[in-house]
């Protein structure tokens, strides 16, 4: 029985008078594929931002159990402590991979390390490695124009991957990509993440997606609604 890596419980948020979240309490193990699923405006970003340590509830609580550092209560650290939990511990990846267009593939992703204090050269190694296994081997100079959509896809879950992130937050990661290529990139995150002991929560509206998951949450008016299990 694997212990849980995050613990979110009596989780509530509200933007004026729209209550995003409702009353969330989601438990997620270490190495579990979660796919958080529901209509638009149903509260999954919030839901993904509150349990990453991006947005703070109004009520409730996230721990964090870290491998070093033991249990983390989340919601009681300041912005800054929150900051770089997410820069060491988590790993991101949204729809538009929110990449740098005027960096290079292998400059994109070696970003994340040097931001951790790596120099640079050591940083573009790893980089360049995480390229590789992502299947980009020959194109760690090209800008991120020069990429297709799915490529630069595979660059963003590089980047979410080399430091090392033990949960790795995806927000619609295929939303911008055709079904074909949507089913390849969702393979190369599932096999970077799961396949290697680590971590994935993936928010999406398409089902096949979700169906390389574990486990589906599904969500309604900022309320978990009820639990599958996909595979
Ligand atoms: N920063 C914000 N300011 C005001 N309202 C917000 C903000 N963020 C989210 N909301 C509102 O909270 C509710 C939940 O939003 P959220 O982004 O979590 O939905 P979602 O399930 O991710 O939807 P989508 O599938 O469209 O991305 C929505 O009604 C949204 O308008
Ligand atoms: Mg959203």
């Amino acid at each position: 029985m694997s212990s849980f890596v995050i613990e979110a419980s009596g989780l509530s948020k509200s933007f004026g008078s729209t209550h995003a979240l409702a009353g969330v309490d989601l438990s997620v193990r270490t190495g579990e594929s979660v796919a958080i699923m529901g209509a638009s405006g149903s509260g999954k970003t919030t839901l993904l931002h509150c349990l990453a340590g991006i947005t703070r509830p109004d009520a409730g609580t996230v721990a964090f159990q870290s491998g070093g550092a033991g249990r983390v209560d989340v919601t009681a650290l300041s912005e800054r402590e929150r900051s770089r939990l997410r820069r060491e511990a988590f790993g991101f990846v949204f729809q538009q991979g929110l990449l740098i267009p005027e960096l290079t593939a292998v400059e994109n992703v070696a970003l994340a390390l040097m931001l951790n204090g790596m120099p640079r050269a050591r940083a573009e190694e790893y980089g360049r490695g995480w390229l590789a296994a992502l299947g980009l081997a020959g194109m760690e100079e090209r800008r991120i124009g020069q990429l297709s959509g799915g490529q630069a896809q595979r660059v963003a879950i590089a980047r979410a991957q080399v430091t090392g992130a033990s949960v790795v937050f995806a927000d619609e990661p295929t939303g911008a990509l055709d079904s074909v290529t949507s089913a390849d990139v969702m393979g190369a995150l599932i096999d970077s993440t799961v396949g290697q002991g680590r971590t994935l929560v993936v928010v999406t509206h398409d089902a096949a997606v979700a169906g390389r998951c574990s486990r589906i949450v599904d969500m309604r008016d900022g309320r978990v609604v009820g639990e599958r299990v996909a595979a």
